[in-house]
C-alpha cells in the first residue's frame, strides 16, 4: 500500500488530520488497533471550544453537532454553599459547544468512509520505520497478514499509550510530567440536568463536576483516588456524594436516574518536546496530556493537526519545509498555555492530600477572586472558550 500520509490512531487527532488533509487534496490512510464499535462507544470529552465547533461546521462535519449539541454561554463554580456564574458571552463574546467526543468520532468516521478514505480497524503489531528518511513506512498485521504502508509522512495520533512516541530513538525527546494524587470517577446517567450549564464544584469532600449530553442524559464526575476500584461506588453512593458536593440550590434539583456507564481516570500533565522526529509528527495525546478539569484535551488534538495540515499543504503545494520544521514549536506555544490553564483549574478545585488548612483557604480566595473580578473572570473565559489559533 502507498499513501501520502499514514495516520496511526483513529481518535480525534487522526480523524481530524485525515479530514483536513482530504480537504486540501492530500491522501491518507488511518490504521487503528481497536474495532470501530469500540472507539465509537468510548466515552470521554464533552466540551468543544468555540473555534473547533466553527471548524467542524465550516469543513462540513458539524451538521449533527449543530442539531444535537448544546451551546453554553458560561459555566458555574460552586463553593461556600452557592453557585457563581462566569458569563463567557458577556466577557469574551464566545461560548462552548457541549457534544460528546464519541459523537464527534462517530460523525467523522462516517464521513471519512463516505469520502472513500481507508480506515483499517482491528490491526495488531503496529510499528513505524525510517522516520529520519524521506521514505518512512508503517507496518502492521491485519487478520494475521503483515502489511506495509509506504508514505511521505506519518501522523503519530495514537494517544498516550500508543507506539509512535516510544518509537523515537532515545535521547531525542524530553518529557515533562506531573502526576496528580487523585482521579475522576465519571458516569453517564439517564436524568435531566440540574442546571442549563456545567457546574465545577469545590467541596471539602472533593471536587465534583456536573455536565450533560442532552436534556435527558447527565455526565457527572467525582474526585476519587487515582487507583479507585469502581466496585466501591454503587449507584446510590455516587448520587449521595454528588448531592453532598453540589451547592444546595443545585443539589435540591438533583434527580437520580439509571447510571449506564462508569469509569475511573487517573490525572496527569505531560508534554514531550519536540513533537516530531524526522517525518513522524506526534499529535494530540500522543504528545501531551492535560488533566480534564480545563476540558482541553480533544481541543488541543484538533489544534495540533490543523497546524500539521497547514505544514503538509505547504510542502506539497510549494515545496516548503519551513512549516514542517516549525510544527513542534508552533504547537507547543498553545500546548503549554493549555497545560498552565488545566493545571491551574485542577489545583484550584481539588482536595490535594498534601494540602493543609492554609491551602484550602487560598483555594477559596482564588475562587472568590475569579468569580468576583471581571479581569480574572475574563482571563478564565478566554482560556476556557479557547485561545486564538496560531497556525
Ligand atoms: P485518543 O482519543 O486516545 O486516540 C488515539 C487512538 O489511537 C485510539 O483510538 C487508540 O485506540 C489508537 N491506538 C492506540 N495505540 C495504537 C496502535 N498501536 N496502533 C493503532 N492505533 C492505536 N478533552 C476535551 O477537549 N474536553 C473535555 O471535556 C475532555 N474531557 C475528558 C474527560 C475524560 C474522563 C477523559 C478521559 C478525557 C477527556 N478529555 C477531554 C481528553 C480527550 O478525551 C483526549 O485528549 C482526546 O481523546 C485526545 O485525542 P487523540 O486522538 O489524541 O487520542
Ligand atoms: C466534560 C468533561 C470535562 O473534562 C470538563 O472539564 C467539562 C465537561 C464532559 O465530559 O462533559
Amino acid at each position: 500500500m502507498r499513501t501520502q500520509v499514514a495516520i496511526v490512531g483513529c481518535g480525534p487527532a487522526g480523524l481530524f488530520l485525515s479530514h483536513l488533509l482530504h480537504r486540501a487534496g492530500i491522501e491518507s490512510i488511518i490504521i487503528e488497533n481497536r474495532s470501530r464499535a469500540y472507539i465509537e462507544a468510548r466515552i470521554r470529552a464533552g466540551v468543544i471550544e468555540d473555534w473547533a465547533a466553527d471548524l467542524m461546521v465550516e469543513t462540513g462535519v458539524g451538521q449533527r453537532m449543530q442539531r444535537e449539541g448544546l451551546i453554553h454561554g458560561g459555566i458555574h463554580f460552586s463553593f461556600n454553599g452557592s453557585l457563581h456564574r462566569i458569563d463567557f458571552h458577556d466577557l469574551v463574546g464566545k461560548g462552548i459547544m457541549v457534544y460528546g467526543q464519541h459523537e464527534v468520532v462517530k460523525d467523522m468516521i462516517a464521513q471519512r468512509l463516505a469520502e472513500g478514505v481507508q480506515i483499517i480497524f482491528d490491526v495488531d503489531d503496529v510499528s513505524v520505520h525510517d522516520m529520519a528518511t524521506e521514505t518512512p513506512c508503517v507496518r502492521f498485521r491485519k487478520d494475521g497478514v503483515t502489511e506495509e504502508i509506504a508514505c511521505d509522512f506519518i501522523g503519530g495520533c495514537d494517544g498516550f499509550h500508543g507506539i509512535s512516541r516510544p518509537s523515537v530513538p532515545a535521547g531525542v525527546l524530553t518529557e515533562y510530567e506531573r502526576v496528580y494524587p487523585f482521579g475522576w470517577l465519571g458516569i453517564l446517567a439517564e436524568a435531566p440536568p440540574v442546571s442549563e450549564e456545567l457546574i465545577y464544584a469545590y467541596h471539602d469532600r472533593g471536587f465534583a463536576l456536573f455536565s450533560m449530553r442532552n436534556p435527558h442524559v447527565v455526565r457527572l464526575y467525582l474526585q476519587c483516588d487515582p487507583d479507585e476500584d469502581i466496585n466501591n461506588w454503587p449507584d446510590g453512593k455516587i448520587w449521595d456524594e454528588l448531592q453532598a458536593r453540589l451547592a444546595p440550590e443545585a443539589a435540591a434539583k438533583l434527580q437520580r436516574g439509571p447510571i449506564f456507564q462508569k469509569g475511573v481516570t487517573a490525572m496527569r500533565s505531560f508534554v514531550t518536546e519536540p513533537m516530531q522526529y524526522g517525518r513522524l509528527f506526534l499529535a494530540g495525546d500522543a504528545a501531551h496530556i492535560v488533566p480534564p478539569t480545563g476540558a482541553k484535551g480533544m481541543n488541543l488534538a484538533i489544534a495540533d493537526v490543523l497546524v500539521l495540515t497547514n505544514a503538509i499543504k505547504g510542502f506539497y503545494s510549494a515545496g516548503r519545509t519551513d512549516l514542517l520544521d516549525a510544527y513542534s514549536a508552533t504547537c507547543l506555544r498553545r500546548v503549554w498555555k493549555a497545560q498552565r490553564f488545566s493545571w491551574w483549574m485542577t489545583q484550584m478545585l481539588h482536595q490535594d492530600p498534601e494540602h493543609n488548612p492554609y491551602d484550602r483557604k487560598r483555594q477559596l480566595a482564588e475562587l472568590d477572586y475569579v468569580t468576583s473580578s471581571r479581569v480574572a473572570a475574563t482571563s478564565l473565559a478566554e482560556n476556557y472558550v479557547g485561545l486564538p489559533l496560531e497556525v
